[in-house]
């Protein structure tokens, strides 16, 4: 080889640039290098795990045999740099960015909406780029023009594993689906691109040109000829050895020379869930032993490398083969690539390999498919140990003690096996495989898999099971295992429902979920209902027989009316390509009368979003001397620290620890405060002793953000907790112990009417009934991010990622014992807020700005991911009691409700909460309405403004109660509500301040149109219909209204108009992706132009946004509470009124001089004539209208799996009212994507604390928001326009929260399906309480669905056939 490979140093190119490093530390991964060693900041860091996305990148590798290059996305968060020698790596500003132009991947992008705050776009981009341009080196037919090979199915699958908190998906879909050779161009929703009318071929021809022949160059020519090239392991201490014999001689030198700490690595994806924090002395990189990488199958059966993907093994096993493979190589290769393709997500199949995941599974103890999947086809596999080779069955390796670090794992043989050995050749072998999780495409581990084998035949009195092996792994358990006695006890058996019955009895007793393990009831019965699905089709043999016994079981289970367009996996079902979401409608509705304000203009900045150029606080270069800081938290609630100790093992990667500061540091005349939300501070540091387990003891200050992580992680904190009381972490001990918030309850809401007197009135009453509901963690993709510099005379720049710039810096301020202006606050803007970096962020401000003012150098605190979801916070828990009274015919007469708000340790702005609730709560005419509420002060981490702060769970209390009404009146919950809803009367004196005009109460007409766009009526009669001829999935349908009040807030801004004619405009709120500087930028256009109408659309396009420097604008206050963007609007429209008067006269002047005069020309002339072309205004809400209501509904169909319990949302269609919408593109985007958030609250996220109150579901291991394989399948939404509004600004109404309440409706029609089966239990006569009255906790997981349910649901329902006199 030529040049510098000679030497062995580690060369690969980035984005087309050639890098050449002579020496590196072997433990740096990709993105490591890309962002913090060289400048590649468009791939970020969200979690570090492999579970979200916001890092991937293209890697390329080049095959000089075959001359040909391999592209794949990897998570670039656990690629080591040093296995990629030779490689080329792309980004997303590789593909395209501002100056070179974007991709059309950017641009669609774009165009369809599909970003919001930007941080997860790179990301998404790139895994649809490696998609991409796979399908198009593919030998598919060509596509049409402008098209790609890439099939909608694919390309939805390719994000799958990506997160977005914002979008909500749909329009992400859409982006990626329009490259697609089978999309029905109408089907896509709101761009940028179309206008109404456009046929398909104008649309086509709008869309920004996709070419496939002139796709990227993804692996530069210079980098060719050093492909193939080694490291120099001396310096690297990186091996790649190239054979097996070299392998065995490097293991066995390392132990006879003592070298110290081995690691065999092949992924290293396997550190996104065992967190390193230890250095190793050699890497062994398995990847370039040929015989590593084999994939073989002949009619014996298949062989598969250790090294080889897990995307590898599923396109080798779908790949066709001219090899005759037998009807049981078919049917295992199928079931296994089926089952391989829900491992993990493509960016981590991609480099996970399968001898890693097995050794996963064989050492620590991972909950894997692989090893239950090669358990159940009674795979061997050849391990190398330092005495030499061996093959063993996989069973017999899991039962061996753990694999040492010199033990590799060589390959995996799965033997096929021949039917029709028994009874006159009628035998055969059926294979399934199960897996229950979460999120049905992956990206999740599974609550309990298995793979299941058996060898039957027909007899003549049922199916004989000649031998079976029933494999079950992940469900709490050491490791997969064979479940024996079930095998044993049905071997040789003739099946029928009996002996299924005992066999199931068996599965309880061997499936028995570990001491410690969530959910052990739910996974044993996940055990038996796996096996019922196996089995039940076999106890009907003449059905079975019929209906293809021979063909695979899996399919005879299934019913017929449920195989809809929603099979798991969105794939081909009945000839037909199926995607995820079908097609989804946006009726949008604008107003010209601001224009160019109402336009559906596409985000400002959307593009560089998407390549990544958006500078978010981690992508401003650290200057030189930069620190790096990471928190130390209590995992004990009232303990006292006695010390605190780094480890400072030689081989820790906690390398480069400069110290820690704690209370200690603050600097005297400096207070110790790291929040203040209004109503009260609170400390930046615990002193005496820490409150709650999350609270801040101190921050570990090193050389980089990892060391700093690594020892923050692994710091061993002794805690004295003699005498101390007991925590208090429930609203119950709180009220038992008079332990509450001290602030203000801001109430300022009269009960309405006479409680006793509207119980009096009653025909029926419901008496102190209680709910509860949980919190929920923020889950922006950016994590908590600050950059403090220290500067001149005491002063500090403060780079934030925060949404109360103002109070954060009064923080900083206070902190430091200096006067407000040394500080200056910087945001330009947020990746995701949702109400978390508000209060949230001061603290990790304030704790950097001590620590760099303690230092004097800059300190940046990069909160890792599982460390901000322990110390955030989030959303309030909430207790309530409720008593109410009721007619007959369902009209509500009282309420009363007793509110617990469990706000933590501190005030916060936990005071607001108490209106938010009442506020949501009376969204249904009660009668009388009485209330009494409580802040609960507890030892949990403070809880904070998050999205629809109070009102959700106001709104939610609202439906559950007219739910438990109509359920004890057996009414349709539909009918209960809609008859309570709101006349304008009574509306009026249930919201006081904030009713507003009649005209503009447009609820009931929203119900009302809903009933007909969603054809409600006839879906609930296709439901029961549905319901009555399925048996194990019932479906359930939900209307629900939302009133949501708001209240506007004063907001600065300042308009500047530069010398060119160029406008720039500090507007008050923070841009979080809420589009809020789409926003104003248009306000602005539509405002100046007053001074001639024609100019409005160039105007436009000369204003720029920038960020808040609290310096420079003063009093921002939060951007948070949904007004934010209308209020900046507002007061840059009045700094644009002032402009006006001051640019009028002299425009009228210059027209009557020269006939006419454009923009520019006015501008150089004012600026000659001494005009002040910067105007500020502070625009303060009118008093009388500074509060109004927003209206909103929405209808969800669910269905649900009995056996799983696993949720579909199958449609939602959402009505909402934003005024004159300002851009009713950025309102879509606020609804689609709230409304998932809301999906996200009430269906998937579990938040769990563990008894000493420490949230422990800290990761995206254990934390599932929404993905795009969770959503509503189709997601109709319309923004209506409901006319002119004379006392909203320019009659607009805000989008920004509302939204999340509807989502309520899919967990109600959740509750309707779980009623449908206990209703059917009920006509087994196998339950026996009332099957309407039940609770459905929030968030309904799978466990809750099938728990409500019955866990024994398949055991009732055998027992009802054995019990059945036989005919
Ligand atoms: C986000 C995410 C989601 C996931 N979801 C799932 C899931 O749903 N189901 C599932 O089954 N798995 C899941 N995984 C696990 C994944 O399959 C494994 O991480 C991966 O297969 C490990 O392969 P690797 O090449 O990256 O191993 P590495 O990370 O390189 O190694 C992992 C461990 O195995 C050792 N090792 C590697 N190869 C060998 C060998 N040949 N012989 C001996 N020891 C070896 C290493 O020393 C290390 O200790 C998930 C992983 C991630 C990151
Ligand atoms: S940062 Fe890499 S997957 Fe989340
Ligand atoms: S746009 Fe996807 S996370 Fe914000």
């Amino acid at each position: 080889m030529e040049g510098s490979q000679r030497n062995g140093n580690l060369v690969f190119a980035v984005n087309g640039e050639r890098f050449e490093l002579t020496c590196v530390d072997p433990s740096t991964t990709l993105l490591q290098f890309l962002r913090y060693h060289a400048s590649f900041k468009s791939p970020k860091l969200g979690c570090g795990e492999g579970g979200c996305g916001a890092c991937v990148v293209l890697v390329s590798k080049y095959d000089s045999k075959l001359n040909r290059v391999e592209d794949f996305s990897v998570s670039s968060c656990l690629t080591l740099l040093c296995s990629l020698n030779g490689c080329a790596i792309t980004s997303s500003d590789g593909l395209g960015n501002t100056r070179d132009g974007y991709h059309p991947i950017h641009q669609r992008f774009a165009g369809f909406h599909a970003s919001q705050c930007g941080f997860c776009t790179p990301g998404m981009c790139m895994s649809f780029f490696s998609a991409l341009i796979n399908a198009d080196k593919g030998n598919k037919p060509d596509p049409p023009p402008g098209f790609s090979k890439l099939t909608s199915s694919e390309a939805e699958k390719a994000i799958a594993g990506n997160l977005c908190r914002c979008t909500g998906y749909r329009p992400i879909a859409d982006a990626c689906k329009s490259f697609a050779s089978d999309v029905d161009i109408e089907d896509l929703g709101l761009n940028t691109f179309w206008q109404n009318g456009d046929s398909k071929e104008t649309k086509v021809s709008k869309l920004p040109p996709y070419d496939p022949s002139k796709n990227l160059v993804t692996y530069p020519e210079f980098l060719k000829n050093e492909s193939g090239t080694h490291l120099d392991s001396t310096r690297y201490s990186w091996f790649s050895p190239v054979s097996i014999e070299e392998l065995e001689s490097l293991l066995k030198h390392s132990v006879s020379e003592n070298v110290g700490s081995v690691k065999i690595v092949v992924g290293n994806t396997g550190t996104g869930y065992y967190k390193e924090t230890q250095r190793y002395d050699q890497y062994i990189d398995l990847r370039r032993i040929p015989d590593l990488s084999i994939l073989n199958r002949d009619c014996k059966g298949i062989e598969i490398g250790a090294t080889v993907t897990i995307s590898r093994v599923i396109s080798f096993l779908n790949e066709g083969t001219d090899v005759n493979l037998g009807s049981y190589g078919e049917m295992v290769s199928q079931k296994l690539a089926q089952h391989m393709q829900k491992i993990a997500n493509p960016f981590v199949r991609n480099t996970a390999s399968v001898g890693g995941n097995l050794a996963m599974a064989q050492k620590f103890g991972f909950p894997s498919d692989m090893s239950t999947l090669f358990l159940g086809v009674d795979a061997t596999v050849s391990l190398l140990t330092i005495h030499g080779q061996e093959k063993l069955k996989w069973e017999e390796l899991l039962a061996r003690p753990a694999l040492d670090s010199r033990s590799v794992l060589l390959s995996v043989w799965i033997p096929f096996k021949k039917d029709g050995n028994f009874l006159l050749n009628f035998s055969k072998f059926l294979f399934e495989t199960y897996r229950a999780a979460p999120r049905p495409l992956g990206s999740a581990l599974a609550y309990v898999n298995a793979a299941f084998l058996a060898d039957v035949s027909p007899h003549r009195n049922g199916v004989v099971i000649h031998s079976i092996k029933l494999a079950y792994g992940a469900f709490g358990t050491e490791h997969a295992i064979p479940a024996k006695t079930v095998e044993k006890y049905l071997t040789g058996k003739i099946l029928n429902v009996k002996i299924l019955y005992e066999a199931l009895k068996l599965v309880k007793l061997n499936v028995v979920p570990e001491p410690g393990t969530s959910y052990p009831e739910y996974r044993s019965s996940l055990a038996i209902g796996f096996l019922f699905k196996f089995l039940y089709p076999l106890t009907d043999v003449d059905s079975t027989v019929s209906s293809g016994l021979f063909h695979g079981i899996g399919e005879t289970f299934v019913e017929d009316s449920s195989k809809s367009n929603n099979d798991d996996d969105g794939d081909t079902s009945q000839g037909k390509t199926q995607t995820i979401l079908s097609s989804a409608k946006q009726v949008v509705e604008s107003s010209t009368e601001y224009y160019p304000v109402g336009e559906p203009m596409k985000k400002y900045g959307v593009s560089m979003q998407a390549s990544g150029e958006a500078v978010y606080v981690d992508d401003i270069p650290s200057p030189p001397n930069c620190l790096h800081g990471a928190f130390i938290y209590s995992t004990k609630p009232l303990a006292r620290v006695k010390s605190i100790s780094l480890q400072h093992e030689s081989k820790s990667l906690a390398d480069g620890v400069i110290g820690i500061i704690t209370f200690k540091d603050i600097p005297s005349g400096g207070e110790n405060i790291g929040a203040w939300g209004q109503f009260g501070t609170e400390p930046l540091f615990a002193e005496e002793r820490c409150e709650y387990a999350g609270d801040r003891i101190a921050v570990v200050v090193a050389k980089s953000q990892r060391s700093a992580d690594v020892a923050a992680r692994t710091a061993v904190v002794e805690y004295d907790i003699e005498d101390t009381d007991s925590p208090i972490l429930t609203v119950e001990e709180a009220v038992e112990r008079s332990s509450f918030l001290q602030g203000p309850l801001s109430l300022n809401t009269e009960p309405i009417g006479d409680f006793s007197k509207g119980m009096a009135e009653a025909d029926h009453k419901i008496l102190s009934a209680e709910l509860r509901l949980p919190s929920e963690y923020y889950f922006y993709m950016e994590p908590q991010t600050t950059l403090a510099v220290p500067d001149e005379d005491n002063t500090m720049v403060v780079y934030a990622s925060t949404q109360w710039p103002d109070y954060t810096h009064s923080v900083i301020a206070r902190c430091l014992g200096v006067p407000e202006h040394n500080i200056r606050l910087i945001t330009r803007r947020v990746g995701g807020g949702f109400g978390g970096k508000a209060v949230r962020n001061m603290p990790v401000s304030t704790a950097c700005a001590l620590a760099a003012y303690k230092l004097r150098r800059p300190v940046k605190i990069y909160v890792n991911r599982n460390t901000d979801m322990v110390i955030s916070g989030g959303r309030h828990p909430v207790k309530v009691t409720y008593s109410a009274g009721f007619k007959s015919n369902g009209k509500i007469t009282a309420l009363h409700a007793d509110v617990l708000i469990n706000g933590g340790i501190s005030d916060d702005i936990t005071p607001l909460i108490a209106n938010h609730v009442i506020a949501a709560l009376k969204k249904y005419n009660w009668g009388a309405f009485s209330f009494d509420l409580k802040n609960c002060k507890t030892n949990l981490t403070s809880k904070s403004a998050m999205r629809a702060l109070g009102h959700v769970q106001g709104s939610y209390i609202a439906d559950a109660i007219t739910e438990h009404i109509a359920s004890i009146l057996e009414m349709e919950v539909d009918s209960v509500s809609s008859q309570n809803i709101h006349t304008y009367e009574s509306l009026k004196l249930f919201y006081k301040d904030s009713a507003g005009e009649s005209g503009e109460y447009t609820l009931p007409s929203i119900m009302d149109q809903l009933v007909t766009s969603s054809r409600f009526v006839d879906r609930r009669k296709t439901i029961d219909e549905f319901n009555r001829k399925n048996t194990w999935k019932k479906r359930g349908i939900s209307r629900l209204p939302i009133v949501y009040e708001v209240t506007q807030y004063a907001t600065p801004a300042k308009v500047s108009i530069l010398q060119d004619g160029s406008i720039v405009c500090e507007a008050g709120g923070v841009e979080i992706g809420q589009g809020l500087w789409t926003k104003v930028k248009q306000v602005i256009a539509y405002a100046l132009s007053l001074i001639e109408r024609s100019w409005s659309e160039e105007l436009v396009e000369k204003v720029r946004i920038i960020q808040i420097d609290t310096l420079s604008l003063v009093q921002t206050g939060y951007t948070a509470q949904s007004t934010k963007s209308e209020a900046s609007c507002e007061a840059a429209r009045l700094c644009c009124n002032i402009l006006v008067e001051r640019l009028t006269p002299l425009k009228e002047k210059l027209q009557e001089q020269n006939g006419s005069v454009d923009w520019t020309t006015l501008i150089h002339e004012a600026e000659a004539q001494q005009i002040d072309l910067q105007a500020h205004s502070y625009f303060v809400p009118d008093s009388s209208s500074k509060k109004y209501l927003n209206y909103g509904a929405a209808v969800s169909e669910v269905e649900i799996d009995i056996l799983t319990g696993q949720p579909r949302i199958m449609q939602s269609d959402i009505i909402y009212d934003c005024g004159q919408s300002l851009n009713p593109a950025v309102d879509l985007g606020q609804i689609e994507g709230c409304f998932v958030q809301g999906i996200g609250y009430f269906m998937f996220e579990e938040y769990l604390t563990n008894e000493d109150g420490l949230m422990v579901t800290n990761s995206t291991w254990t934390y599932h928001i929404p993905t795009i394989d969770t959503i509503s399948q189709n997601l109709n939404v319309r923004v209506l326009n409901s006319g002119h509004h004379k006392k909203r600004i320019l009659s607009s109404k805000a989008s920004g929260e509302p939204p999340l309440l509807l989502a309520t409706t899919v967990h109600s029609a959740t509750r309707a399906a779980i009623r449908e089966a206990r209703k059917q239990l009920k006509s087994w006569d196998k339950l026996e309480e009332s099957d309407s009255k039940f609770y459905l906790d929030v968030p309904a997981i799978m466990p809750v669905v099938k728990t409500t349910c019955g866990l024994d649901y398949v055991e009732k329902y055998l027992e009802t056939l054995i019990s059945k006199p036989s005919t």
